[in-house]
């Protein structure tokens, strides 16, 4: 990680322009944004109270859903800079001008250790084309920039990259930095065995990754639906589940280069299958893998079977590195959540490095209360997919190199 960090930094007096994610998930109730999981909020906070401790103006630039580069109320970041304030003391301040006179005289007037959060970057369609003059009235807020938006580090955007070329010095923010150890470095000689656990519902989602692992993790389990483009390849029944046919091919390609790297590439060996995808419906545990056996027609797949978690488990409890991402049924209907919610705790009672790797897998985390347990939980979805799969991100490779 040869990249300036923000420890690194002079800043004292100075107006230090930090791109954050604070792309927050929220929900409407009586007419007000109320965000539901502030957790990339409270992440970035290591980097702001640092940067305060040691005496700078804070000014954060965010963007928040994906208004298409048009003003849109619905997509304010005022909400988020209210939220702020309930999480740390002192000045925070708010400006509805993203670029401009009055942003820029909002930047110096802030007192040393104040925050200024500027409004979504992109109600500006510049933002997301990275147009260099928008960069450039961005920069003008600022006289360091440092990225702490690691969730945000897979856009080529003004404000994740455009800008740093226009700022003396660009440093990576304390998230970004571990995030980046634990998703790059710990990753390329990870203490083995390497356990690598992928779900969620596409194959193509996942095969730059599995392509990018198969050289350095020692075992797969997969889950999820997934699973069913590889049944598919192998002539295994999949019913009325969910497979990607024009992927069936990559499918094959990924199981003989496993095959051909000695990796233990292991799919479930039964599922949970139900004739309804609801909470309540009936449902069954069915064995798959096993000669002229497989998902029942009508039926498909939810969640891994009461087998799959007894070898799943045990793969884990050997594993010294275990890297999840994608869940391994549909966790969200708690009739098919008991395979994800397994995987979650055989992760949380073992003792190897656990890192989440972003995206739903987290959320189920959550949602069985034990993100205390792993070592380390992303809070990037397709930032952490694109590093797993080792494509440079181009809000890292836009920072000062040392
Ligand atoms: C995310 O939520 O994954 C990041 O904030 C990036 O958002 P985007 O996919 O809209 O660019």
């Amino acid at each position: 990680m040869a990249k300036l960090s923000v420890r690194d930094l002079d800043v004292a007096g100075k107006r230090v322009l930090v791109r954050v994610d604070f792309n927050v998930p929220v929900e409407e109730a009586g007419g007000k944004m109320r965000i539901t999981d502030d957790t990339r909020i409270k992440e970035s906070l290591p980097t702001i109270e640092l940067l305060r401790s040691k005496g700078a103006k804070v000014i954060l630039l965010a963007h928040f859903g994906r208004p298409k580069g048009q003003p849109n109320p619905k997509y304010s970041l005022k909400p988020v800079a209210d939220h702020l304030k309930g999480l740390v003391p002192g000045v925070v301040e708010f400006s509805p001008e993203v670029i401009g006179p009055k942003a820029e005289a909002a930047s110096k007037s802030l007192p040393d250790g104040g925050i200024l959060l500027v409004e979504n970057v992109r109600f500006f369609k510049e933002e997301e084309k990275n147009d260099d003059q928008f960069a450039q009235s961005l920069a003008k807020l600022g006289d360091i920039y440092v990225n702490d938006a690691f969730g945000a580090a897979h856009r080529a955007h003004a404000s994740t990259s455009g800008v740093a070329g226009h700022l003396p010095k660009a440093a990576m923010g304390l998230l970004m930095q571990r995030e980046l150890q634990y998703l790059e470095s710990e990753l390329a000689d990870p203490e083995r065995p390497f356990l690598v656990i992928l779900g969620g519902s596409k194959v193509s989602d996942k095969i730059g990754v599995i392509k990018a692992l198969l050289d350095r993790a020692d075992v797969f389990l997969i889950g999820g639906a997934m699973a069913y483009t590889f049944y598919r390849v192998m002539g295994i029944p999949t019913g009325a589940s969910r497979v990607e046919e024009d992927k069936v091919h990559l499918a094959q390609e990924l199981l003989n280069l496993a095959k051909a790297k000695g990796v233990k590439f292991l799919l479930p060996v039964d599922s949970v299958e139900t004739k309804e995808f609801k909470q309540g419906s009936e449902h069954r545990n069915t064995p798959v893998l096993h000669p002229g056996l497989g998902i029942t027609e009508g039926w498909q797949a939810v969640d891994i079977g009461q087998q799959t978690i007894s070898e799943y488990r045990a793969e884990i409890a050997k594993a010294r590195t275990i890297l999840w991402n994608g869940p391994v049924g549909v966790f969200e209907i708690p009739d098919f959540s008991n395979g994800t919610r397994a995987i979650a705790e055989a992760l949380a009672d073992s003792h190897a490095k656990t890192i989440i790797g972003g995206g739903d897998s987290v959320t189920a985390v959550k949602q069985f209360g034990l993100s205390d347990n792993m070592t380390f939980i992303s809070t990037g979805g397709g930032a952490s997919l694109e590093l797993l799969e080792g494509r440079e991100l181009p809000g890292v490779s836009a920072l000062t190199q040392v």
